[in-house]
C-alpha cells in the first residue's frame, strides 16, 4: 500500500498528459511533485509540490529527484537528442532512489529504433530500473489544440492523412492509465498500447465533429504538397515537418491499430470520439473565439 513516504515526479506537468496525471493523482496517498522549467511563472495547483526541472539543465535534476521513488516521464517534443539530456537524467534519477519510470511513448515505437521514445525505452530496458511504457496513439486533443480554430472558423479539417484511419485516444485515458500504473502493483516492466475504441478516417472524424459541434465540418483531404503550402501561413516550418511525418503514418495505414490494453488496465472501455467531442465543445468554441 502506498503511503505518504511515496513521491512521484511528474515531468511535462504543464502539458497535455502530465497535467492530467497530476490532476488524476489528487486522491493518492503519496506526494505529487510537478516539474516545470519555470515554477515562478507556472503554478501547477493540483500538485503538492512544484519544482524547477529541465532535462537540458543537469543542475536542476538533483533537487527535483530528491525523495522521489517513481517518475512519470514525458519527452518534450522539442528534445530529439535524448542521449545528451533525457538518458543521463534517467541515470541520475536511478542513482538517487527512483525505482520505477513510466514513459509516455508512441504507438508502434518498438518498430522504430531511432525514435527518441524508443531510445528512452531501450535505455530503461538496459538499466536496473523498473519501467512501464505507455505507447499512445494520436491524442484526440490534437483535434482541438492544433486544428480547432480551422474547424470552428472555416469548417475545415486540413490534414494530409488520405483515407488512412487513426485509433485516436483521449489524453484523459492516457493519464488515467499512467496514474494506475504509477500507483498500483502489477504493471512494472510492461508495455501498453493505448488507443481509443475504434480507428476512424478523417472523413469520419469530420462527420462526428460536425454533428457534435453542430457545424458543417469538411475533411479537405489535401495532398502532402497541398498541406505544406497550406501550413506555410501561420505554422512554424519544423511543426509542419513533424505533422507531415505523423499524417503520412496515418496515410499509410500505420496508425489504425486498436488495442484492448487501456480497457484491461482501467476496467472500462476508453472514451470514443463523439463523447470526447461533446465534453470538449467549449474548448472548440473557445479556440475560434480567441482570434475573432
Ligand atoms: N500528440 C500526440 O498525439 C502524441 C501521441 C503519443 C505520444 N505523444 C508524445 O507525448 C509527448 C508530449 O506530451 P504532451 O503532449 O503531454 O506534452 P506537451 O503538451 O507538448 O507539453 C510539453 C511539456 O514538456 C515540458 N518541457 C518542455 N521542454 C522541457 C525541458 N527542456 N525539460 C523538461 N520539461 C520540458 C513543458 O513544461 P514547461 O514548459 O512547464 O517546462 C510541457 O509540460 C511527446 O513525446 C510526444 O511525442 C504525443
Amino acid at each position: 500500500m502506498d503511503s505518504d513516504d511515496n513521491r512521484v515526479l511528474v515531468t511535462g506537468a504543464t502539458g497535455t498528459v502530465g497535467s492530467r496525471v497530476v490532476g488524476a493523482l489528487a486522491d493518492w496517498a503519496g506526494t505529487v511533485r510537478a516539474a516545470t522549467r519555470d515554477p515562478d511563472e507556472t503554478s501547477v495547483s493540483a500538485a503538492d509540490e512544484t519544482v524547477a526541472f529541465d532535462f537540458e539543465r543537469p543542475e536542476t535534476w538533483g533537487p527535483a529527484f530528491e525523495g522521489v521513488d517513481r517518475l512519470f516521464l514525458v519527452r518534450p517534443p522539442a528534445i530529439s537528442r535524448v542521449g545528451e539530456s533525457i538518458l543521463p537524467a534517467i541515470d541520475a534519477a536511478g542513482r538517487v532512489g527512483v525505482e520505477h519510470v513510466v514513459v509516455l511513448s508512441v504507438l508502434g515505437a518498438e518498430n522504430i529504433p531511432l525514435l527518441p521514445h524508443r531510445r528512452i525505452e531501450k535505455h530503461l530496458q538496459g538499466s536496473s530500473l523498473d519501467w512501464t511504457f505507455l505507447r499512445a496513439s494520436f491524442f484526440m486533443e490534437n483535434l482541438v489544440e492544433t486544428h480547432g480554430q480551422e474547424i470552428v472558423e472555416r469548417g475545415e479539417l486540413v490534414v494530409p492523412a488520405g483515407d488512412g484511419a487513426t485509433s485516436f485516444v483521449a489524453a484523459d485515458d492516457v493519464a488515467a492509465v499512467g496514474t494506475r500504473v504509477l500507483t498500483a502493483s502489477g504493471h512494472r516492466n510492461r508495455a501498453y498500447d493505448l488507443t481509443g475504441p475504434a480507428a476512424l478516417t478523417y472523413h469520419e472524424v469530420a462527420a462526428t465533429l460536425g454533428t457534435v459541434l453542430d457545424h458543417d465540418v469538411q475533411y479537405t483531404e489535401p495532398s502532402l504538397l497541398e498541406f505544406v503550402r497550406h501550413s506555410r501561413i501561420g505554422r512554424p516550418w519544423g511543426l509542419t515537418v513533424v505533422m507531415v511525418g505523423l499524417y503520412t503514418t496515418a496515410r499509410l495505414g500505420l496508425a489504425e491499430r486498436v488495442s484492448v490494453d487501456a480497457e484491461r488496465v482501467l476496467g472500462r472501455p476508453p472514451t470514443a470520439l463523439a463523447p470526447w467531442a461533446g465534453a470538449n465543445r467549449d474548448a472548440f468554441e473557445a479556440t475560434g473565439a480567441r482570434v475573432s
